[in-house]
């Protein structure tokens, strides 16, 4: 009596497995080395760090399961009409602070910090909206959702989130927004810079062994919740970035991509960027 999903996928991935086997011919030497690579991923992950993610997201297999996930759960972000998700990503903190509309999620921010400059040149004012967009009425237009609540999280200009990072304050640079009752949101951060994903382990060895670049373009995690809606994991990608066509886990979606425009007259911030987030009702 077989677990009822497991009968309907075991079959496939074993067929799938023993066709890739004998199609490469591989071998008793090339099996153990990837058995070690796996070995040596699940012993170095921990609660930090998750290199056995790490390593699917590199085969492009996260971004994969997060597009078949949204296209069995939702017809419209297929449509077009609610946010397109992306994947989570090994970084997320459950517990950031929540705080008040129009503060900042930079915390500490004084010229002893190493960064200091760019964290100034990039300082940035993020606003929009949260909709709902409910697929029974696909032609009505999407409403303001209140109380929805935004949950963000972004690196230092370093490259590195606060938990990988001990000169960065706890929970620097992440923080969760509930929405007005015109549904919007509003925070102070930086534009996100491009950095490479962890590479000083298996999945880092593996990647330079493709020869290929371990970069993602500069991007923004959001996950996005409102009662009666499904939620929304998703992230943002800075245009100027150079890898935005090249993300070494393949997350980038055209509707993701965002334009910051010059902010006139804030001393907090040199930039500015207005983005709503379309969800589901379910
Ligand atoms: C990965 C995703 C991220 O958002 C990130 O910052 C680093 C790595 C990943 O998919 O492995
Ligand atoms: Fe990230």
């Amino acid at each position: 009596n077989a677990h009822p999903r497991l009968a309907q996928v075991m079959p496939s991935l074993v067929r799938h497995l023993h066709d890739f086997a004998r199609e490469v011919n591989l071998t008793v030497d090339e099996w153990t080395t990837a058995i070690e690579l796996i070995n040596e991923c699940g012993r170095m992950s921990n609660d930090r760090r998750n290199e056995t993610q790490l390593l699917c997201d590199i085969l492009g297999l996260e971004t994969l399961v997060d597009e078949i996930t949204a296209n069995i759960v939702s017809s419209a972000s297929v449509s077009g009409t609610s946010t397109p998700s992306a994947i989570l990503g090994p970084f997320y903190r459950h517990d950031a602070p929540l705080l008040p509309n129009g503060s900042s999620i930079v915390k500490d921010l004084t010229p002893a910090v190493p960064w200091y400059d760019q964290a100034v040149a990039d300082s940035a004012y993020i606003t929009g909206r949260v909709l709902s967009h409910n697929p029974l009425f696909p032609d009505m237009p999407p409403t303001p959702l209140r109380n929805a609540i935004v949950d963000v999280w972004h690196t230092a200009p370093n490259g590195l989130y606060e938990q990988q990072d001990p000169s960065q304050p706890d929970m620097n640079l992440r923080g969760r927004f509930a929405t007005d009752a015109q549904g919007r949101y509003a925070f102070y951060a930086l534009r996100p810079v491009a950095y490479p994903i962890p590479d000083d382990g298996p999945a880092g060895k593996f990647l330079a062994l493709l020869d290929r670049h371990p970069h993602r373009p500069g991007h923004i995690h959001f996950i996005v919740s409102a009662t009666g809606h499904r939620t929304l994991t998703t992230q943002i990608f800075d245009d100027r970035d150079e890898y935005i066509e090249k993300d070494s886990v393949f997350a980038v979606k055209d509707d993701l991509v965002v334009h910051f425009e010059p902010r006139e007259r804030d001393p907090q911030a040199k930039w500015s960027l207005n983005y709503d987030f379309v969800l589901e009702a379910a």
